[in-house]
C-alpha cells in the first residue's frame, strides 16, 4: 500500500519543524497539514529571504509542490487569507478540506477571556481561539469550513448559536459580535476561498494511489499533546502521529516513514512542566543565541537542556524512524553540555514521562562542549564532541539521528 511520510515535532513544538519540510518538500509532490491552527509558526530561510507561516504548510516554497490543509486543522479564514496574500499563483497548489473547522472571532474572545480568568493559573496559549474552536468541534457546536458556499444558511446558524450562548458571553465579559459585520466577512471569506475549497480526504487518496510522493506536515510537538501531553498545559489537538491519520482521513497503514525533530536543547513557550529548564546563566545564553522567541506571539521561549527521557517517550509514541536534531550550532561555545538521562520522582530514580511530569527533578549527564558546528554540512568534519553528543542522543532515545541541522539554512544540514 502507498504511504505517506511523517514529520513531527518530538518537544514542546518550535523544534524547527518547518525548515526540515521545507527541505524535505523539494523532493515531495505534496505537503499536508493536519492538526493544530494558526497558533503554530514556522520559520523558513532560504536563499536570505525568511518565511513566517502559520498555516499554510511549509511545502509552499516548492513551486511544484501541491499543500493540503487537512480535516483535522481550525481554520480562521481571516488570517489564512492574510497569509495568502504574501504568494502569488496559490490557485491549484493550495488545498483547504471542506471539513476543517472555522475558528470565528469569537472563538479568539472566549479562548482570551478564560486565560485573563484564569489569571496566575493560565496555559499561557496564543490566543488564537484553537482550544475554544477545537472545543466547539468535540460538542457538535462547530461551523465547517464546506459550509461557507451557503453563507446565508452559515449565518443563520452562527446567529443562533450565538443567541444561545448569550449568557455565557455575557458572563464573560464578551461584546456579542455585530451581526452585520459578521455577515460581510462570511461573504468576503467565501469569496477569497471558495476557490480552495476541496475534499482532501479523496485528494490524499487520489495522490497516494497514483505513486505521487505524499509529506504529512505535523505542527506543535508531542509533549503539547491533548491526550500524551502535560495536561492541561498542552494544546487542543493531537499533535502525534495518530493525529496525521485522523486530521487527514488516511488509514494506519498508509502512515510510512516517520522523522521526529528535536532540537539540540529543549524550549517551551507558555506554562506548564518542564523538567530541564535552566533558570540561570545557561538559559539565558541558549535564549540569546538560539533567538528563542516566539514565531506567532513574539514570547520569550522558556529554554533549557535536552530531555533524553521525554524523547524517549515522544519517539515511542510517534513510531519515528529517525531523529532530526536542529540548531546544533546554538550549543557553539558552551563549555559543557547536560543532557537530562532520567528523574528522580517521589524519592526513585526512573526513566519514563511520568503522570506527574511536574513533580520529577532532572538527573543529568555533561559532555565537553565545541568550538563550532555552525554551516557543517559534512559528519565527518564535526568535532568529536559534538558527534559523542549525537551519539549519546542515539543511545539514550534508542532512534538513530539522520539529520543534523547547523543554521536555519536549506543548506546547512547533514544528512547521514
Ligand atoms: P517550527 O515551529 O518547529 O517550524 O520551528 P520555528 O520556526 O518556530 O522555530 C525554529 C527556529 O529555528 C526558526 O527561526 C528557524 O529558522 C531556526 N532554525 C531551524 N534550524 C536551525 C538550525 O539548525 N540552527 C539555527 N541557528 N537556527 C535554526
Ligand atoms: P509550532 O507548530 C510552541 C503552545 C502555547 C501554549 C499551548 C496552548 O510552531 O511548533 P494554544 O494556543 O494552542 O491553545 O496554546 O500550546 N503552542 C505552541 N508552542 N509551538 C507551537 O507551534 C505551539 N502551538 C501552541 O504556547 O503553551
Ligand atoms: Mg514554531
Amino acid at each position: 500500500m502507498p504511504t505517506a511520510d511523517l514529520i513531527v515535532g518530538l518537544q514542546w513544538g518550535d523544534e524547527g519543524k518547518g525548515k526540515i519540510v521545507d527541505m524535505l518538500a523539494q523532493k515531495y509532490e505534496a505537503v499536508a497539514r493536519f492538526a493544530g491552527g494558526h497558533n503554530a509558526g514556522h520559520t523558513i530561510v532560504t536563499n536570505g529571504k525568511t518565511y513566517a507561516l502559520h498555516l499554510i504548510p511549509s511545502g509552499i516554497l516548492n513551486p511544484d509542490a501541491i499543500n493540503i490543509i487537512g480535516n483535522g486543522v481550525v481554520v480562521c479564514p481571516a488570517n489564512l487569507m492574510k497569509e495568502m496574500s504574501q504568494f502569488d499563483n496559490l490557485k491549484g497548489r493550495l488545498w483547504l478540506s471542506d471539513k476543517a473547522h472555522l475558528i470565528l472571532p469569537y472563538h479568539q474572545m472566549i479562548d482570551q477571556a478564560r486565560e485573563r480568568m484564569r489569571g496566575a493559573k493560565a496555559i499561557g496559549t496564543t490566543g488564537r481561539g484553537i482550544g475554544p474552536a477545537y472545543a466547539d468541534k468535540i460538542s457538535r457546536l462547530g461551523h465547517r469550513v464546506g459550509e461557507l458556499k451557503d453563507t446565508e444558511k452559515l449565518f443563520k446558524k452562527i446567529v443562533e448559536y450565538l443567541h444561545q450562548n448569550r449568557p455565557i458571553f455575557e458572563a464573560m465579559k464578551i461584546e456579542m459580535p455585530d451581526e452585520t459585520a459578521l455577515k460581510e466577512d462570511l461573504i468576503r471569506y467565501r469569496d477569497g476561498l471558495m476557490p480552495y475549497i476541496a475534499d482532501t480526504t479523496q485528494m490524499i487518496w487520489k495522490l497516494l494511489e497514483d505513486g505521487k510522493k505524499v509529506l504529512l506536515e505535523g505542527a506543535q510537538g508531542t509533549m503539547l499533546d491533548i491526550d500524551h501531553g502535560t495536561y492541561p498545559f498542552v494544546t487542543s489537538s493531537n499533535t502525534i502521529a495518530g493525529g496525521a491519520c485522523t486530521g487527514m482521513g488516511l488509514s494506519t497503514k498508509q502512515v510510512g516513514h516517520v522523522t521526529g525533530i528535536a532540537k539540540a536543547y529543549c524550549t517551551r513557550v507558555g506554562n506548564g512542566p518542564f523538567p530541564s529548564e535552566d533558570f540561570g546563566p545557561y538559559g539565558e545564553r541558549l535564549r540569546q543565541q538560539g533567538h528563542e522567541f516566539g514565531t506567532t506571539t513574539g514570547r520569550p521561549r522558556r529554554c533549557g537542556w535536552f530531555d533524553a527521557v521525554a524523547i524517549r517517550y515522544a519517539c515511542a509514541l510517534n513510531g519515528c524512524d529517525q531523529i532530526s536534531l536542529m540548531k546544533l550550532d546554538v550549543l557553539d561555545g558552551f563549555e559543557e553540555i547536560k543532557i537530562c538521562v532520567g528523574y528522580r520522582f517521589e524519592g526513585e530514580l526512573i526513566d519514563y514521562v511520568p503522570y506527574d511530569l511536574e513533580k520529577v527533578e532532572p538527573v543529568y549527564e555533561t559532555f565537553p562542549g565545541w568550538e563550532k558546528v555552525e554551516g557543517i554540512s559534512d559528519y565527518e568534519k564535526l568535532p568529536d564532541s559534538a558527534k559523542a553528543y549525537i551519539e549519546t542522543i542515539e543511545r539514550v532515545s534508542g532512534v538513530k539521528v539522520g539529520i543534523i541541522s547547523t543554521s536555519p539554512d536549506r543548506d546547512d544540514t547533514i544528512i547521514r
